[in-house]
C-alpha cells in the first residue's frame, strides 16, 4: 500500500504552495513516521517539529485534512487502505516559520503573562483524592495548542483561548494556590473569558479529552456565583 500525502509548503516568509508525496505504508505507521520517512529520504528541507513520539509533548500537531491532530498519534492505516490522500498543513491561526513548524512564542509568552503556574505556598502538597479526579482533566493539558487553532474566536486580539482558561482551572480548585481567587479573577478578566462563543469546537478536537469548552463554562459559573 502507498500512502498519498498533499503537505503545504512555505519558505521563510515565502509564498506558499502544495507538494505532493507517496510513501510506502509500513505496518504501525504514523503521521510522524511517514514526515520523517519524507524527510529523510526524499526532501531534506521538509520542515515540521517532534520530540518525544508518544503523545505527551504536544510539539508534533499539524492540521490533517483540516483538524489539529497530534503527528506521532495519527495512524496512517486508514489513509492507505482507502486510497485517501491526506491534506497536511501547519496549524491555523498561527504565524508560519517554514512548512508545518510555527511560531508559538505569542502564546508562550501569554502563558507566561497570566502566570499560569502554580505560586509555591506552604500548604499541604498533597491533593485529596477526589479533588485530584476533580482537576485531571486541566493537569492532562500537554500545551499541544490543537484548541487554540480551532477556535474561531482567538484571532479576536482580547481572546486569550482556550488552552489559556483550561489551564487556568485547576488553579481555581488546587488547593495548594494560596492566592487562587485574586489570581483566577485577574486572569479570567486579562484573558477576557466571556469572549469564549462556547462553540465547543476545541472539545472536539483536544487529543487528551481536556474539554476546554466545559471548563470554561464552569469558570463562568463560578464568576457568576462570586458576583
Ligand atoms: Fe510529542 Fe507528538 S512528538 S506529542
Amino acid at each position: 500500500m502507498v500512502l498519498k500525502l498533499k503537505i503545504k509548503r512555505q519558505e521563510e516568509k515565502g509564498k506558499t504552495y502544495y507538494q505532493d508525496f507517496e510513501v510506502p505504508y509500513e505496518e504501525g505507521m504514523t503521521l510522524l513516521s511517514a514526515l520523517q520517512r519524507i524527510k529523510e529520504e526524499v526532501d531534506p528541507t521538509l520542515s515540521f517539529r517532534h520530540f518525544c513520539r508518544a503523545g505527551i509533548c504536544g510539539t508534533c500537531t499539524v492540521m490533517v485534512n483540516g483538524f489539529p491532530k497530534l503527528a506521532c498519534k495519527e495512524q496512517m492505516l486508514p489513509y492507505a487502505l482507502f486510497g485517501e490522500t491526506l491534506f497536511v498543513e501547519p496549524l491555523k491561526n498561527f504565524e508560519v516559520i517554514r512548512d508545518l513548524v510555527v511560531d508559538n512564542e505569542g502564546v508562550i509568552r501569554k502563558v507566561k503573562g497570566l502566570r499560569l503556574w502554580i505560586k509555591e505556598s506552604s500548604k499541604d502538597p498533597r491533593i485529596p483524592p477526589d479533588l485530584s479526579k476533580k482537576i485531571e482533566n486541566s493537569a492532562d493539558c500537554i500545551l499541544c495548542f490543537a484548541c487554540q487553532s480551532y477556535c474561531p474566536q482567538v484571532l479576536e486580539e482580547e481572546y486569550a483561548g482556550p488552552l489559556f482558561f483550561a489551564k487556568l482551572y485547576r488553579f481555581y480548585e488546587d488547593p495548594r494556590e494560596e492566592e487562587k481567587n485574586l489570581r483566577v479573577v485577574q486572569a479570567i478578566s486579562e484573558g477576557h473569558l466571556y469572549h469564549c462563543l462556547s462553540c465547543n469546537k476545541c472539545n472536539l478536537v483536544c487529543p487528551k479529552e481536556v474539554e476546554p469548552a466545559t471548563l470554561i463554562r464552569e469558570l463562568m459559573q463560578v464568576m457568576d456565583v462570586g458576583s
